[in-house]
């Protein structure tokens, strides 16, 4: 059966996107979140997104209506009961997950599929809690979602070759790049970029250079886009710690060992952007 509707649960900063391009792409799109807050910037955000887009001349204002009608919002997780898809965005926390895969496993029609976009966790283990591994996969948007091309898709131990076909074509329909990725800690993005901002942070807390010195180094010396503690208030610096340390455990290694001037900072609430403060003021 193909995917027409498609749930995404958590109307954060990943999830408010990815309903974005879904709905962009015809798709008819419910965004889910627990709180109506979010749900409200969440729909803010894309429809502000949609405003621009017109205004820049990348898209119609036929479009932009279109879209607009393949999107509702809503806070019951019920709603899934008609979908073919639903994409998990939600904090990047196994128990926080598992618990919502839980709940969909119970929800959704036998048929659908069940994704996550998490950066780090095993897909193996979130399938586990279901009684329909083989329909579990990982879909790994990138940040900022309407713009960046990739998804990585992750493959469970248990994850049928026709679920990953189903994600990789609907991938394409979105008009991005999807690459397959075997279930690893961090799978490749995060394997290869988390360890880079946290040797940044740890260039700052060893007094080496400040946050804006390490970021010049980085955008005028490597030519990156964001230096690497822009690029981590940007991600969330939560979400950062979440990934350092299921790399740490994941492969036992020091050299993944969370800086502690990160932990100090999530644990001052200094998440970023998203909070206001991180390595930058935002206020
Ligand atoms: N949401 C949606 N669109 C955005 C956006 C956002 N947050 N930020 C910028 N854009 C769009 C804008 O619409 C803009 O186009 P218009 O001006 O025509 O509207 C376009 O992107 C370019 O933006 P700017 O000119 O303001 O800024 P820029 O040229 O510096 O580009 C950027 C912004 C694309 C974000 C760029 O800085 C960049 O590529 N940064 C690195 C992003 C990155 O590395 N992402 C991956 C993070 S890791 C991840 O996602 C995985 C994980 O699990 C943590
Ligand atoms: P965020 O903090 O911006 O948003 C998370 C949202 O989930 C919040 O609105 C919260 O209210 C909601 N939520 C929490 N528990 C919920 C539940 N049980 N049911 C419904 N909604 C719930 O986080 P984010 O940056 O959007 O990250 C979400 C996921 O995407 C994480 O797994 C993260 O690792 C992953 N990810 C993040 C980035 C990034 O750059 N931030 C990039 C790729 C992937």
């Amino acid at each position: 059966m193909g995917i027409k509707t498609v749930m995404v649960i958590g109307a954060g900063q990943m999830g408010a996107g990815i309903a974005q391009v879904c709905a962009q792409s015809g798709f008819t799109v419910k965004l889910n979140d627990i709180a109506q807050e979010s749900l409200d910037k969440g729909k803010a955000g894309i429809e502000k997104r949609l405003d621009r887009a017109v205004e820049k001349g990348r898209m119609s204002e036929d479009d932009k209506n279109a879209t607009i009608s393949n999107l509702t919002y809503t806070t019951e997780m019920k709603d899934a009961s008609d979908c073919d898809l639903v994409i998990e965005a939600v904090v990047e926390n196994m128990d926080v997950k598992t618990k919502v895969f839980q709940a969909l496993d119970d929800i959704t029609p036998e048929h659908a599929i069940l994704a996550s976009n998490t950066s780090s966790l095993p897909i193996t283990e979130i399938a586990a809690v279901t009684n329909r591994p083989s329909q579990v996969i990982g879909m790994h948007f990138m940040n900022p979602v309407p713009v960046m091309k990739l998804v990585e898709i992750i493959k469970g131990l248990q994850t049928s070759d026709e679920t990953y076909q189903s994600i990789e074509d609907m991938t394409k329909e979105l008009s991005k790049t999807p690459v397959e990725v075997n279930d690893f800690p961090g799978f490749v993005s995060n394997r290869i970029l988390m360890p880079m901002i946290n040797e940044a942070i740890y260039t700052v807390y060893e007094g080496v250079a400040s946050p804006e010195d390490v970021d010049t180094v980085m955008k005028l010396g490597m030519n990156h886009p964001m230096g690497p503690l822009t690029l981590a208030d940007f991600i969330g610096l939560d979400t950062c710690l979440y990934i350092m340390e299921v790399l740490y455990e994941g492969f036992g290694d020091s050299k993944y060992r969370p800086c502690p001037l990160l932990r100090k900072y999530v644990k001052a609430g200094w998440l970023g952007k998203k909070s206001g403060r991180g390595f930058y003021n935002y206020e």
